[in-house]
């Protein structure tokens, strides 16, 4: 019951902080992947109005419920979710704010780590005379654990445990800490990412070979920028957008909510929030499609990166194509991109902890050392079994249900309570409070009808994604009486894990079977993990609340 008056040292701290919270690698490798798979310039127009009618009002929500919980002594989501509404309810719901973090920051700091590895590996020179299948066998073995690393086998888990410990030795630190962290790495991550930006697009067709004759980067970036206005009517394509929204601003996760819980009392939400969301998505939107897609489009063609563009690419594939600008530029460039990812990435984990932090600091009085150091160990429980399971499923499950799906419910959730049972009109007085700018009154409107119903639409779509994605046929088969044929990746079916069930029935290779019943073992290991998580939080809140008893801070 720590009341702790922790502000952020200046307005371009705070900025900066939360650019740092949300530029993440959600800009640079989810975007590019996601902008790629869904058809390039058909993703763009959804993706846009998906930010304004459903990422900026967030944004401002989640900016106004943390200053507003910070002004009453809460710095997560929990008590400041029961400052908006007295039901139980309220409060577990907000326990999805600390969960979220938890959850994600666990196999987020693996994917940090690999890019802490790989400057390493760039700077040591690793990958040069690489063949691109050489380079993609090293990422092979680099998660299969089989690497050894000063003669330590296993060099993934001893760059896991660097981030971890790097994470804890900030947050540790404090809010200076993180603003310093900040002020430092968004402007260098910037300044690294023009200069790969203004290679791609000064590479334009001088990369095409025999092989890969029409290779251009021109066409990679034309790819991605034309609209194609076919895809307003994709459900598909809108889902996916708003997916990379929720990721990429960091709405829907909670560690907004607690870096704002640290602003003053009456300082303006309304411009920083927007700052600050604008700053992400200049990252993302100029800087995330200038990288990997152009440059793998300059070497190897758009066609090639249409069928090959991954999550894993920026790993497999950048190493391999900076080689081609010879030994020096190519340790340049390696130490450029990775560095970049790795500061984009620690940037966003240190906010993951934030909530944890501030929970256990106002209801427990725990110093700021042992919250960070109990955030390590949190990091350590569970995100080891996505650095030893990767291969088995472990990690997906985590992105799944906590990178995905929990987002999405918890904004729903949030939103409802800020809008309809707090109540629009007091909420916007909130978000307005102190702002440096006119917000259109419209806005009020978005934030009560259509951000939720955005969001509900969302969440529906992933419960009943249809066979093959395909939103269109779906319902004409509907209308025509052939029923819903669900997906494989519809929310249900993962649930039951349907599809495994059904490739075992299928299937009369023993070890094939063996392996399908190895991958659901895994998956419901990971799942228990998660709620065992969730569980222990919401115990943790009611015996806050118990022990809070009368104390507990009436206004609403
Ligand atoms: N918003 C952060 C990212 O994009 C978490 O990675």
């Amino acid at each position: 019951m720590n009341k702790h008056h922790e502000v952020w040292g200046s307005r371009l701290g705070l900025i900066l902080a939360m650019a740092g919270n949300a530029i993440g690698l959600g800009n640079f490798l989810r975007f590019p992947v996601q902008a790629v798979r869904n058809g390039g310039g058909a993703f763009i127009i959804p993706y846009l109005v998906c930010l304004v009618l459903m990422g900026i009002p967030l944004l401002w929500v989640e900016w106004s419920i943390g200053r507003r919980g910070g002004r009453l002594g809460y710095h997560s989501t929990p008590f400041m979710m029961h400052t908006l509404s007295k039901r139980p309810f309220w409060k577990y719901a907000g326990v999805f704010g600390i969960f979220n973090n938890l959850a994600i920051a666990s196999y987020y700091c693996f994917i940090e780590s690999w890019t802490l590895a790989y400057v390493w590996h760039s700077l040591r020179q690793t990958f040069t005379g690489l063949s691109q299948s050489e380079v993609v066998r090293h990422f092979d073995n680099y998660v299969d654990l089989t690497t050894r690393f000063l003669g330590i086998p296993g060099e993934a888990v001893f760059f896991f445990l660097i981030c971890v410990a790097l994470n804890t030795y900030v947050l540790s630190r404090g809010l200076k800490g993180i603003e310093r962290v900040a002020t430092a790495g968004v402007p260098l991550l910037i300044l690294f990412g023009l200069f790969l930006a203004g290679k791609a697009l000064t590479l334009g067709s001088s990369g095409a070979t025999e092989e890969f004759p029409d290779a251009n980067s021109w066409a990679g970036l034309e790819f991605l920028w034309k609209p194609q206005y076919h895809s307003l009517s994709d459900p598909k394509v809108w889902l996916a957008a708003a997916g990379q929204i929720f990721f990429t601003i960091s709405v829907g996760w909670g560690m907004i909510h607690a870096y704002a819980s640290y602003v003053r009392s009456n300082e303006d939400i309304a411009l920083n929030g927007l700052t600050a969301g604008m700053s992400n998505e200049f990252v993302e939107i100029v800087l995330g499609s200038l990288v990997v897609v152009p440059i793998a489009a300059g070497y190897l063609g758009i066609g090639w990166v249409t069928e090959n563009i991954s999550f894993g690419a920026a790993f497999q594939t950048m190493p391999f194509l900076f080689g081609k600008w010879g030994p020096v530029l190519a340790t340049f460039a390696g130490v450029m991109w990775f560095g970049l990812l790795f500061l984009a990435a620690i940037t966003s984990s240190l906010a993951m902890g934030m909530p944890w932090m501030g929970f256990m600091r106002d209801e427990f009085n725990w110093s700021r050392m042992r919250g960070a150091v109990s955030f390590g160990v949190i990091l350590l429980m569970m995100g080891l079994p996505t650095v030893f399971f990767y291969r088995q499923g472990f990690f997906d499950e985590y992105d799944y249900w906590a990178g995905t799906v929990s987002l999405v419910l918890f904004a729903l959730l949030e939103i409802i309570l800020f809008a309809w049972v707090f109540g629009i009109r007091k909420g916007w007085n909130e978000i307005v409070m102190g702002a440096d700018i006119r917000l259109p009154g419209l806005f009020r409107y978005v934030i009560k009808y259509v951000t939720p119903l955005l969001i509900l639409s969302v969440l529906v779509g992933a419960v009943i994604t249809p066979e093959g994605n395909d939103w269109l046929v779906a319902f004409r088969d509907l209308f025509h009486g052939y029923g819903w044929k669900l997906d494989d990746n519809s929310l249900i079916m993962q649930l039951t894990n349907s599809a495994l069930y059904d490739q075992i029935a299928r299937s009369t290779d023993p070890l094939e079977i063996a392996g399908l019943k190895e991958k659901i073992f895994f998956r419901n290991m990971a799942r228990l993990m998660l709620l065992g998580l969730f569980a222990g939080l919401c115990l943790l809140v009611r015996f806050a609340f118990v022990r809070r008893g009368k104390q507990i801070t009436e206004e609403s």
